[in-house]
């Protein structure tokens, strides 16, 4: 089959399509001829290598060559094991491990996936799961958001917070949307209420407080994110620097017992029951997965430079079949 392979951490021209073996299913698994497949910040993060935690399975080179997380497809061939799909089901979800998407046909275990909804395409579906999950668990089901709250999202305009902006104002929070200069329109027609430039303002230094933070970003330090916290408010670390997962958990519980103020990693296990609750929505109307571009699965190192150079809005997905 053809993929879309690296062989070394760095730019997206490292990136090269090949001719590689097709994947075979183990007996809990199921083999997708995939349609579409998304781009995630988890994808930046895995082809330059950074932030360290990415190296986890290679620590010098990539452990694993095809990056591409969120597919949609067809169900060719399913493991002995697989109760839910057969062969012909268009499904949707996340590859477990993060990778392997970036290619005609890909593995997965079926409690990562969910079948595609007739009323949305493979590109709406594949720009679903893991940005949809970690904005639906963010905010709605870790962050408990009330009507009237105000919720700052921190890399806003990206996969994550695309989502996380629409989840906030549906629950009937106040937003405030953090990202680049180039961005501002885009999250206000989100329907953000308030956005700051990440390039000119730190939102840290303000004065403003909020009682959620989500952070898909994260590279301030917990002072500074506890000084934009509203006593009893929560920040959530979803993705960003080693440096600050270890403050968080090292400074975190000293600093809610002497402010009242919680800083918190976001664990986000894949799984497909939050999958099918963020798909719903999606479904009636409520959030839509926006898809900034579409590119061919040739063009996979010119999707990720889009996406690297700070000018993608939302989701760029890869059309794969
Ligand atoms: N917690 C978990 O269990 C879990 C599970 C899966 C994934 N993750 C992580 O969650 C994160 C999700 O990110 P994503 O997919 O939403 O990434 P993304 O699509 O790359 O979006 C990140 C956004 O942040 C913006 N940004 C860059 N620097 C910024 C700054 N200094 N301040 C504010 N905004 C800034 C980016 O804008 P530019 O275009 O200007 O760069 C972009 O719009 C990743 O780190 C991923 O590894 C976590």
């Amino acid at each position: 089959m053809k993929a879309v392979v690296y062989h070394q951490y760095g730019p997206p021209d490292l990136l090269k399509l090949e001719e590689v073996e097709k994947p075979v299913p183990s007996d809990n698994e199921v083999l997708i001829k995939i349609h579409a497949v998304s781009i995630n910040g988890s994808d930046r993060e895995a082809l330059i290598g950074k932030p360290v935690y990415v190296r986890i399975g290679g620590l010098r080179k990539p452990g694993y060559p095809i990056l591409g997380s969120d597919i949609a497809g067809s169900v060719e061939k399913a493991g002995k094991n697989v109760t839910q799909f057969q062969p012909g089901d268009e499904v949707f979800g996340e590859i477990p491990g993060y990778h392997g998407g970036f290619a005609e046909y890909a593995c997965a275990t079926e409690n990562t996936l969910a079948r595609k909804p007739t009323s949305l395409t493979f590109e709406q579906a594949a720009a679903i799961p893991q940005a949809g999950v970690i904005a639906l668990r963010g905010i709605r089901d870790k962050g408990q958001v009330q009507p009237g709250q105000k919720v700052l999202i921190n890399g806003a305009g990206g996969s994550a917070g695309s989502f996380a902006v629409q989840i906030a104002k549906l629950y009937g929070a106040e937003v405030t949307g953090v990202d680049n200069t180039y961005k501002l329109d885009y999250l206000r027609s989100l329907g953000a209420d308030h956005v700051v430039d990440y390039t000119r303002e730190d939102f840290t230094r303000s004065g403003k407080q909020y009682d959620l933070i989500l952070d898909v970003i994260a590279h301030r330090s917990v002072f500074a994110c506890a000084r934009a916290l509203k006593r009893g408010g929560t920040y959530f670390f979803a993705g960003g620097s080693v440096g600050i997962i270890f403050q968080i958990l090292l400074i975190g519980p000293w600093i809610r017992r002497m402010t009242g103020k919680n800083l918190r990693m976001l664990l986000v296990p894949q799984n497909s029951s939050d999958l099918l609750s963020i798909t719903k929505l999606c479904e009636a109307g409520k959030i839509v997965p926006v898809i900034d571009r579409r590119y061919p699965l040739s063009q996979v190192p010119e999707a990720l430079r889009y996406v690297t150079e700070g000018r993608a809005k939302g989701k760029v997905v890869i059309t794969v079949a």
